[in-house]
């Protein structure tokens, strides 16, 4: 026998293979034709390769193998089809589809605990007729600082480092820069606020992250005085905790208001006992506000002396922990599932709801 010949041989046995698990009905079938049509025929070939030329034998001997493998392939396949056959035939003939059986469950996902208070207080905000807006995380000078009375010298700025880019531009500190934007994009009067990220270049700790959520909030008319900023605020903790939080007002100081103020509340993690959180004092600070400064209401082109208005940052990522009792900021920039979707979870009902409600 010449290689040639040895091969078409092999190359028939394939497609016999091929045709007898075609026609076979049982898998018993199946493995009389494998007995019959791998064994001696595979021992036959191996036999022929003695009688080939020295050089042919190595050639013929791997197509020989390879041959052997894919029958081997071939009525695994063919056993395996069968099988599936037999089942689905069973169940049409026993009706077994039993739609009372659960269906596959899916991990349901859940909103980051974040959003779901950022959408809290668009939605306390938008009840009081505030329109959100944004701005860019990339900020100007001007926007970021300049035009929030905070001069290139100001020493306020070395409170709030940050990362500063190639083209002079930064990443902002706070949402604070959407004011000014806000207020030359619409004129007075005017009610918006603005959530968004923020970065600063911080020491990280249980509390203090590069990377942070605030919403802005600003509300400029005649005749706006604290008493307004105080009824907003108390208003919308009381909707986003669901109860009167205890709060208290100290002075604060920010360039960009006067008066100003820190709004401090209870801290909701340790009940006020003290903690890692609130630093052991009970008390977190949350709410930085005050009156805007005439200088800014001019960079914004209005009128100081016929406008008067409040702005408060809300701390969104720390109002974020204290809801849901997230006692360690870093979890929520992380991707661990342990500490973010129990949150999320928490508010299973009302995600769904709203997502309805923004779509
Ligand atoms: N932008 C300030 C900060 O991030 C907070 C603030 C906003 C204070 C508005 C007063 C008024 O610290």
């Amino acid at each position: 026998m010449d290689i040639s010949a040895l091969k078409a041989k092999l190359g028939e046995l394939e497609a016999e293979a091929t045709r007898a698990i075609s026609e076979a009905k049982s898998a018993d079938a199946i493995r009389s034709a494998e007995t019959r049509l791998t064994k001696e025929p595979i021992a036959e070939a191996l036999a022929a390769l003695k009688t080939l030329p020295g050089e042919q034998r190595g050639e013929a001997g791997k197509t020989i193998n390879a041959t052997k493998e894919r029958l081997k392939e071939l009525f695994a396949a063919g056993l395996a089809g069968l099988r599936e056959k037999a089942v689905a035939a069973d169940q049409a003939q026993a009706g077994a589809f039993d739609p009372t059986l659960p269906g596959p469950v899916t991990a349901r996902g859940a909103l980051h605990p974040v959003t779901i208070v950022q959408w809290e207080v668009e939605r306390v905000l938008s009840g009081l007729g505030f329109t959100v807006v944004g701005g860019p995380e990339m900020e100007t000078d001007f926007h970021n600082f300049e035009a929030l009375n905070i001069p290139a010298t100001h020493p306020a700025r070395d409170m709030m480092d940050t990362f500063w880019l190639d083209n002079g531009w930064l990443l902002r500190t706070h949402t604070s820069p959407c004011q000014v934007r806000a207020m030359r994009q619409f004129g007075a009067p005017l009610r918006v606020c603005a959530p968004g990220r923020c970065f600063r270049y911080e020491t990280i700790d249980a509390s203090h992250e590069n990377t942070f959520f605030q919403v802005e909030g600003l509300m400029i008319d005649r005749n706006i005085s604290i008493s307004h900023l105080i009824a907003v605020m108390r208003m919308l903790l009381r909707e986003v905790f669901q109860r009167d939080v205890k709060v208290r007002l100290r002075p604060g100081f920010f360039p960009f208001v006067e008066p100003g103020f820190e709004l401090d509340m209870s801290c909701e993690i340790c009940g006020g006992k003290g903690c890692a959180t609130c630093k052991q004092s009970g008390w977190v600070e949350i709410l930085p506000c005050g009156m805007v400064h005439p200088n800014v209401l001019r960079f914004g082109n209005i009128d100081p002396r016929e406008f008067t208005g409040f702005a408060f940052g809300l701390g969104l990522t720390r109002l974020a922990m204290m809801k849901f009792g997230v006692g360690d900021i870093r979890v929520l920039n992380s991707g661990d599932l342990r500490g973010i979707a129990p949150a999320g979870r928490l508010a299973g009902e009302t995600i769904v709801e709203r997502v309805g409600a923004r779509a």
